[in-house]
């Protein structure tokens, strides 16, 4: 009998049920025993709490279209996973047990990087761990694509296609939110898909000048509106020189801690222009997946499962070149794919007329 345990962790994306269906079908279709999966609900928090169902043929059809996570998720965060239970127990004792008492064989975690270093602990602890690498942030260490990133960037992408009218027709200038607070992939992508003239990313300080000057600039060239992709996480030249403490204190006074309120005070002051800012929020990670993270799930699904039965633990199932690959969860674990300054991609964009805003 050979027995997994399954969870999703962290921020939803789209795809997390089809890359549990690969997972559940490549495992069933293959296996020489049988078989027994068990879903843990919300997360960790299902293995700390002993909050599990066994998951059958029905829990998985009809799925690979649905977004958000059939088994629930929440985020355990990774520097309170030593903080006991309010009853005194050890969150990571409890996890052990749950694992050891329902005789796993391995533990499968849908994740992102905060997730990881809590499944490498586990996996330093001696259960058999493996992970597929969720977020539509694309910031995972180790692998060139994470699933969700590509239904985020089509959700992101439609909506400034959108603005675009309401920007033309008013003749103003639009701030356009994307998710990502320390890694810029998302507003990065959807930023040159959807068309901005600005892409704001945290890797790239701002100086409001220099989006002043590309604003008045269109300004002069007669274009009536100028549309910003500005990530949740962008910060200016000088607010980068602050201690994090002091950037969220002077945040605090818009009503949402969002450097985009701030920025478009500072661009109406300057030049005068009528600045709306839209936040785009947590509709990037709804809805239906798009096609490429449908396949991609079901393809990292499927090797997950090859490898459960080859017995290969402690990898995160990754996608380097082209092709699919491990890496070691050790590795994994608290690094950031953080998008560079000066790879190719801006420097491109930057050549087609794109901002940063440096
Ligand atoms: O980690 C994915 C992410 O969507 C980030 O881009 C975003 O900043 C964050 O999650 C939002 O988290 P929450 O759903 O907890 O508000």
């Amino acid at each position: 009998m050979l027995r997994i345990g399954m969870l999703t962790s962290g921020g939803d994306c789209q795809a997390l049920n089809a890359a549990m269906r690969g997972v559940f079908k490549g495992v069933m279709n293959n296996a020489k025993e049988p078989v027994e999966f068990y879903g843990f609900e919300d997360g960790y928090k299902g293995m700390i709490n002993s909050r599990f169902r066994l998951l059958t043929e029905d829990d998985f059809s009809n799925i690979l279209t649905v977004g958000g996570t059939i088994l629930g998720t929440s985020r355990t965060p990774f520097k309170e996973i030593h903080n006991p239970l309010p009853d005194g127990r050890d969150k990571v004792e409890c996890m052990k047990q749950t694992y050891y008492k329902l005789q796993l064989d391995c533990l499968v975690m849908l994740g992102g990087n905060g997730s990881a270093k809590t499944a490498n602990l586990l996996s330093e602890e001696g259960l058999n761990v493996i992970t597929l690498p969720k977020t539509i942030d694309n910031d995972l260490w180790g692998t060139d694509m994470t699933f969700g990133f590509q239904s985020a960037v089509d959700i992101a992408t439609r909506c400034i296609d959108e603005i675009h009218t309401t920007a033309s027709s008013h003749g103003r200038v639009f701030i356009v939110e994307v998710m990502g607070h320390k890694v810029g992939w998302l507003p990065l992508n959807a930023g040159i898909a959807g068309g901005a003239d600005i892409i704001l990313l945290p890797e790239i300080p701002y100086d409001l000048d220099k989006i002043i000057d590309v604003i008045e600039t269109r300004d002069r060239q007669g274009k009536r509106f100028t549309i910003m992709a500005v990530a949740e996480g962008a910060i200016s030249k000088q607010d980068a020189q602050l201690s994090k403490k002091d950037y969220r204190k002077k945040l605090e006074k818009y009503t949402f801690p969002s450097v985009s309120y701030e920025l478009a005070d500072q661009i109406t002051k300057k030049t005068g222009r009528e600045v709306r800012v839209t936040i785009l929020g947590h509709i990037q990670r709804g809805g239906t997946p798009v096609a490429y993270d449908r396949v991609f799930a079901s393809r990292l699904g499927a090797e997950a499962a090859r490898l459960i039965l080859k017995k290969k633990y402690g990898v995160m199932v990754a996608y380097k070149n082209r092709e699919m690959t491990t890496v070691p969860l050790a590795e994994v674990a608290g690094k950031l794919k953080y998008v560079d300054p000066n790879a190719e991609i801006i420097k491109e964009a930057k050549s087609i007329g794109i901002s940063f805003g440096d």
